[in-house]
């Protein structure tokens, strides 16, 4: 399929080698090469082949947020009316007129009309066999090989450009700018330095007291600690659980250990020793044991000890692997696995940006052979996912495009949780952003994470019981906790008056030098749970961890046990949560979180004060009280 070694590259903007009977605009540009990159001399074979695709300008996708907030808004009449995946697909189609006038653009760019393709969701155009000197030329660029300090190869650009009456019919083109973390098919990474896993260790030998007791929740966060820190029920009442559903997401080498989560069920919900999660295989998706150690077993174990424990043994917890054990090995975009639950979404033929997203069949030696997981995958009411890259780590248009694409799938239904980080301010490994784009630990720009930054998720941050404290004192904001301001994307609107209210009354002692202080920025977090010295059984031992990357899951169960009450009711399930969880109909659910602070990039970041910040977000749930608003809601 795609024979290629070179994939991705960095382009330049150059003179056209030809001339051309239009005027061309600059559609992305990104000033700095990512982290870990750098431009190397060897020149480009211009004959190398590049898998070209050019993804069209969704219709009515600007009147995505209105629609979303309309039915997801209590005060809406339209509240809770959820679209039909194929209405979702109808509405947000590219319109004929874009189809064609790509075309015919590429037709006149001297590409033969039979290697041009349309994908079967008539949301991509591919070009077959595309050279690098035909990209370059179509694309007034110049590409580039650029090398990862772990020796993956890229090809990119640096910027491209397409006439200028194309610019309203496209999203954006790859393989361009957005070449971060995908190796070339077959080239194993070791490291997976951008979509990390975030619970690390804190305390690796915390002493266990009963299971139920809750005078250690200091030192020891259990699930009886969650249940009193939120008012969760111990033996919660399911009655609706074959039309409700709850997934975790995973991204291979990232693998639970069956024995692990007995011994973790044995502590804390007997009844669930030898239950496991269902698997949904996601291109090849596999719970891998060839490697074993903290770095790849925490996260899984943590995330469905937590998600099944809470919820019980009535409601089934779904995992989603995603990706084979070759691409897995880098921790890809989220793309490939939104591509399994939303074939319109999806190239069919392999992965959104092959620089990024996985290519199935996998075309190395053991990779999954299968066909690529395009729409035929079950979707999932609640779907908690503790990974993040860095905002800084892509460019706009594709944080954008996938950020969209959660709205759409909220306008389905699902509630889409994000954790928020675990460096403060500063975004995965301390990084923090130099004005130009380039990532360091020594830049001053706050480096917020994605896609918590996109407004359509929830963005879920993390507190602590402070150290002599119990679960009946309040919280405080954990230190690690990711908040801040998008540099992407705008304030929405179930925000605005949070945001409004933060700034009257605490306006942070930074300017621009530090954050995007235009006052017009989305916020982050939504709101927080604990995520500090958390127990969690791996390899045999019970230790304590530490990450936001808790916090999915726990609110996940929440929200699952929410939906069965309404979905037994006859309701439907809650959905995108934002707009409700701010409105005037949430007052009070939530613990206000008055202390703590989120240090990073050199400062002491943003400060946790009363009312929502971009610290705790609107504080911590209250379950009883949640489900009580949510059950009054039609
Ligand atoms: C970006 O700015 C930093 C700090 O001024 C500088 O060290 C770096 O070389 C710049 N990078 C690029 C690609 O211009
Ligand atoms: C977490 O556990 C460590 C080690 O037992 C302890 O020193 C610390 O006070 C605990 N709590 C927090 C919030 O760090
Ligand atoms: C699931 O939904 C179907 C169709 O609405 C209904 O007949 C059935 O009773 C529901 N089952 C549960 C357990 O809620
Ligand atoms: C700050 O956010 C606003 C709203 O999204 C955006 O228009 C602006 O470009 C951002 N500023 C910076 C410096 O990122």
């Amino acid at each position: 399929m795609l024979g290629v070694t070179l994939i991705l590259v960095f382009c330049a903007s150059q003179a056209l080698s030809s001339p051309s009977p239009w005027s061309f605009s600059v559609h992305e540009r990104r000033a700095s090469i990512p982290h870990g990159w750098s431009r190397i001399d060897t020149p480009v074979p211009t004959t190398a082949l590049l898998p070209l695709r050019i993804g069209l300008k969704q219709s009515n996708i600007d009147r995505l947020n209105d629609i979303l907030m309309d039915i997801s808004h209590p005060d809406s009449d339209n509240y809770g009316k959820h679209w039909k995946a194929e209405d979702v697909k109808t509405f947000f189609r590219p319109s004929e007129g874009s189809v064609s006038t790509v075309m015919q653009w590429l037709e006149d760019s001297g590409v033969n009309r039979a290697r041009i393709e349309l994908s079967s969701g008539e949301n991509w155009v591919h070009v077959k066999d595309l050279t690098v000197a035909e990209a370059e030329r179509i694309l007034n660029t110049e590409y580039h090989l650029y090398q990862h300090t772990d020796g993956q190869a890229r090809l990119a650009c640096s910027a491209y450009s397409v006439p200028s009456h194309i610019q309203s019919h496209i999203e954006l083109i790859t393989p361009t700018l957005h070449f971060d973390g995908r190796a070339p098919p077959g080239k194993r990474n070791t490291h997976s330095p951008l979509a990390k896993r975030k619970l690390q260790v804190s305390n690796p030998d915390p002493q266990l007291a009963a299971a139920d007791d809750l005078s250690n929740c200091d030192v020891r966060i259990t699930p009886p600690c969650y249940r009193a820190l939120y008012n969760i029920p111990a033996e919660p009442t399911i009655r609706a659980a074959s039309n409700n559903s709850f997934a975790i997401v995973e991204y291979t080498p990232q693998a639970y250990i069956g024995t692990d989560l007995d011994s973790f069920f044995q502590l804390f919900r007997p009844s669930l020793v030898g239950s496991r999660p269902e698997l949904i295989s996601i291109d090849g998706g596999v719970v891998q044991t060839e490697e074993m150690d903290f770095g790849v077993n925490i996260e899984s174990n943590f995330d469905l000890g937590y998600a099944m424990t809470l919820v019980g043994p009535g409601q089934p917890v779904r995992l989603y692997q995603v990706e084979d054990i070759v691409e897995g090995s880098t921790v890809a975009g989220f793309n490939d696995f939104l591509d399994a639950l939303d074939g319109d979404y999806c190239t069919e033929d392999g992965g959104d940006d092959p620089s990024i997203d996985g290519i199935y069949p996998d075309p190395a030696p053991d990779g999954y052979k299968g066909p690529k997981d395009c729409g035929n995958k079950p979707r999932s009411h609640v779907i908690s996912v503790s990974y993040a890259y860095n905002e800084a780590d892509f460019t706009p248009f594709y944080e954008i495009r996938q950020c969209n694409e959660y709205g759409k799938l909220g306008l389905m239904g699902i509630t889409f949780l994000y954790a928020s980080g675990d460096s403060g301010v500063a975004g995965n490994e301390e990084l923090c952003v130099f004005p130009n784009g380039t990532q360091s630990e020594d830049a001053p720009l706050f480096n917020p994470l994605f896609p918590a930054n996109c407004p359509f998720v929830t963005a879920l941050g993390a507190t602590q019981v402070d150290p002599g404290s119990t679960v009946f004192d309040p919280e405080t904001a954990a230190a690690l906790t990711g908040g801040g301001f998008s540099n992407i994307f705008a304030l929405p609107a179930y925000q605005k008056k949070a945001v409004e209210k933060y700034y009257k009354f605490h306006e942070p002692p930074y300017g621009a030098d530090r954050y995007n202080n235009s006052r017009k920025a989305r916020g982050i977090p939504d709101f927080s749970v604990n995520g500090v010295n958390c127990t969690v059984v791996a390899l045999g031992r019970t230790i304590a961890v530490a990450g936001t990357s808790a916090s999915p899951p726990v609110v996940g169960a929440m929200i699952t046990l929410i939906n069965d009450a309404r979905i037994a009711a006859g309701k439907s399930p809650v959905g995108f949560i934002n707009p409700a969880i701010y409105s005037d109909a949430f007052k009070g659910a939530f613990n206000d979180i008055v202390s703590g602070n989120n240090p990073g990039c050199g400062t002491d970041g943003f400060e946790s004060v009363e009312g929502w910040d971009p610290v705790s977000g609107l504080g911590t749930p209250d379950f009883q009280k949640l489900l009580d608003v949510w059950m009054s809601l039609p």
